[in-house]
Order: structure tokens, then sequence, then C-alpha cells
């Protein structure tokens, strides 16, 4: 059989990052790859608990198909948690996802055609630059210093695209404690950025799901809550918060934009499990995720520590990192003209993993770039790995 595919089926391909990771099973790997929560964060037994009285209570609501916006329950929960984190929404400007990959897929269909130009960070979310090079965008990078995107490239880019008459169908900004680099966008250049996309007309796409893994207690607030809901697209999630397991993730929007993305999603899934969510929303309703995120920040807060300590105490003065104060990353530059895919082999080599940073830049750059996580490794094994990383760079820096 000669199977004829679709154009989009040849716009994917095989990541490279997960044929590197398949190495990090091997025994006496120290993994600092990837973007995975601390499983010994995972509220085992209250799921337990409520999975039984949701089944017992509400069993033929549980095992139904639900509406597509989501259970009237679960969007009543989202408004709660956002409250909390000084987000307002009203019930009719949520639409609840299976996770936010699928706010992200789902957007690409709503905004992108074959050669749609859109603008987003380098480098930025994988999963993202995947879904959105999938419908053949054209992908412009706009670079990240210390304080996030900047805004005057940005500008710089806009005014040059004006005059070859084009203008991006979005903006897409991971503004807090980014993935892959860690980096905040400040709040000047929130701002920034805001007066920018209003002027130009250009929606934003706010992808948050580390905002609430702040370390210092400094939340800055969202573009959706600065700009009041205005021309702002926010997609949350529960992955990094709680736990990825029940893909569960939301997506705040302009009723306009909302009614859209229900339409679209009922052709992609229906409608988000139901069980799921009753589950989680009564989870929130007890008050149990703000103690779940303070115990993340518990957990993650030495961690960040440890491999902070540990590159100012290892890592080779030409190599420099990004000093986040939240989320699971840091990223690492390393001088100009060392590939950190060449050098991979060497890494597997002192049983140490990292995720190349090429594959995050949409403009092929970032070969000397490489993501560290250190959510998911124990303090020693962060302690252990950079120190290994370090030497094995050492070693790499005076062949
Ligand atoms: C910035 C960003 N957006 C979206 C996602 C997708 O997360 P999920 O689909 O599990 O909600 C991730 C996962 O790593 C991410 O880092």
């Amino acid at each position: 059989m000669t199977y004829q595919f679709s154009s989009v089926s040849k716009r994917i391909f095989r990541s490279e990052i997960r044929e590197l990771l398949k190495w990090t099973r091997k025994p006496g790997m120290i993994s600092l790859s990837g973007g995975l929560p601390d499983p010994s964060l995972f509220p085992i037994q209250d799921i337990i608990g409520l999975t039984g009285e949701v089944l017992t209570e509400k069993g033929f609501l549980a095992l139904q198909y639900g509406p597509t916006q989501g259970e009237p329950e679960m969007l009543e929960a989202l408004i709660q948690h956002m409250r909390e984190f000084g987000d307002e929404a009203s019930v009719e400007q949520v639409c609840v996802t299976s996770s936010s990959q699928q706010g992200i897929d789902l957007l690409s269909l709503l905004f992108l055609d074959e050669g749609a130009p859109i603008i987003m960070e380098l480098p930025s979310y994988l999963g993202a630059v995947q879904a959105f090079r999938r419908c053949g965008a054209d992908m412009r990078g706009i670079p990240l210093d210390e304080d996030g995107m900047d805004t005057e490239y940005l500008q710089s880019v806009l005014d040059k695209m004006k005059k070859e008459g084009k203008k991006p169908r979005f903006i897409y900004t991971v503004p807090d404690f980014q993935n892959p680099s860690g980096i905040t966008l400040s709040l000047e250049r929130r701002h920034e950025l805001l007066k920018i996309a209003g002027e130009n007309a250009i929606p934003l796409i706010e992808d948050s799901p580390y905002r609430e893994l702040s370390f210092t207690g400094k939340v800055l607030p969202s573009l959706w809550t600065i700009s009041g809901g205005k021309g702002v697209i926010m997609l949350k999630t529960f992955s990094k918060i709680l736990f990825p397991g029940m893909r569960m993730g939301w997506l705040v929007a302009d009723v306009p934009v909302i009614d859209k993305i229900a339409m679209l999603k009922q052709s992609v899934d229906l409608c988000t499990p139901s069980f799921n969510q009753l589950i989680l929303a009564e989870y929130i309703r007890r008050g149990k995720m703000k103690q779940t995120i303070e115990k993340a920040i518990a957990c993650y807060r030495p961690k960040w520590t440890a491999m902070l300590k540990s590159l100012e105490q290892h890592m080779p003065k030409e190599v420099e990192w990004s000093k986040p104060s939240g989320g699971m990353f840091l990223w690492l530059k390393l001088p100009e003209g060392i590939d950190t895919k060449e050098i991979f082999k060497t890494a597997l080599e002192h049983n140490i993993t990292y995720v190349i940073g090429h594959p995050f830049h949409c403009d092929d750059s970032g070969g000397n770039t490489l993501r560290l996580n250190f959510s998911f490794p124990s303090i020693e094994q962060i302690e252990e790995g950079v120190k290994r990383l370090a030497g094995m760079i050492r070693e790499v820096l005076h062949k």
C-alpha cells in the first residue's frame, strides 16, 4: 500500500531530543534533562480518596461525555484558582483543555495558515516550535536577555515586516520562568510588549505553566491581568504545579476566541475527560491546590539553590548561565563553536544527560546552548551531575 500523507505530515520530524533522551535510562546515568515534576510530590492518597468520592457521588457525570468548554464545577474551580494567583476571569472566558499542549494546538488551528508569520522567543518552548512548524508558520525569533523578550528588537522586526506588507498572526511568549531559559519577562517589558502588541493589533499568547513556582515569593502580574483581558490569550496547565498524568489545562481569552476554540475542540476530542475534571475541581475547591504548590516550592527551592551553587563552584569561566528565580530550568551558553549536540556523546560517557539547545530555536541557531532541569533529580544528583558536566566541558574547551 502506498499511503498519500498530508502536507502537514511532511512537516513533522522525530524529535532529536527524544532520540537523545533514550540514553537516560542507562544505569548510573544522571539525568538533568526532562521537564518532569518530582513524583514524590504527587498527592496519590488524596487522588485515591477523591476518585472514590467522585465515582460514588457523581459517577453518572464522571463517566459520561461532558460539555466541550468544560464541566461547570471545573470552570468555577479554575476561576477560584486563578483568583488566588491574581487573575480574574469569567466562566465564559475559560475553556478547559487536555493540557496546555492542546491549547497550543487549538490556537495553531485557529490562527495559522501555511506561511503565516508569527513571533516567538529565541529560544522558545519546543512543543510550540513543533506545533507552529507543523502548520507551516513563518516563525520569526526575538532574542531574550535577562529581562525576557527584547522589545526594542521586536519593534524593529515589526517595522521590517510592515515594509514587507506582513503582520504576525500572534506573538507567543512564555513570560514566567520560561522553558527552556528560566528567564522572566520584567514588569517594564510586560508593559512594553503589551503596548507594542496593542498598537499593532497583534494578539499575544501568554503560555505560563511555571508562574506559580516562584522561589522568592515574587510573582509578576500576568499579561492577561495587566491588559484587562484585552488581546491576550492565556494558556495554563496543572502539569507542572500538580501532575501531568491527568492532562488537565485551560485557556483564557475573549469570549469570541473561546467560542471558536470550543468549536475546534469538538472536532479534536469532543471534551476533556469529565472524570479528571470533577476530581481536580474538588481538589481545588477544598483548598488543596495551594498547599500542593507550597510543597512543590519547598521541594524545588533547595534543588534550585544546589544547581546555582554547583554551577558557581565548578563551571569554567567561559560558560554563561541564566539565574532564574523559579520554575524548573536553567540555561547554559557555551563558547561559540562548541556544538552541544556533538558533545552529547561525551556527556553520555560521563554518565550525564542534558537537553541540547538548538531545537528550541525557530531560526536554527543556538548550537552552543543547553538546558538543565533541577525539579526531577535529587540534590545529590544535581551536585554530582553539574560537577561531571563542568569537568566534561573543561575537557572539551582544552582539547
Ligand atoms: C511552556 C510550556 N508550555 C506548554 C507545555 C505543555 O505542557 P502540558 O501539555 O503538559 O500542559 C510545556 C511543557 O513542558 C511548557 O513548558
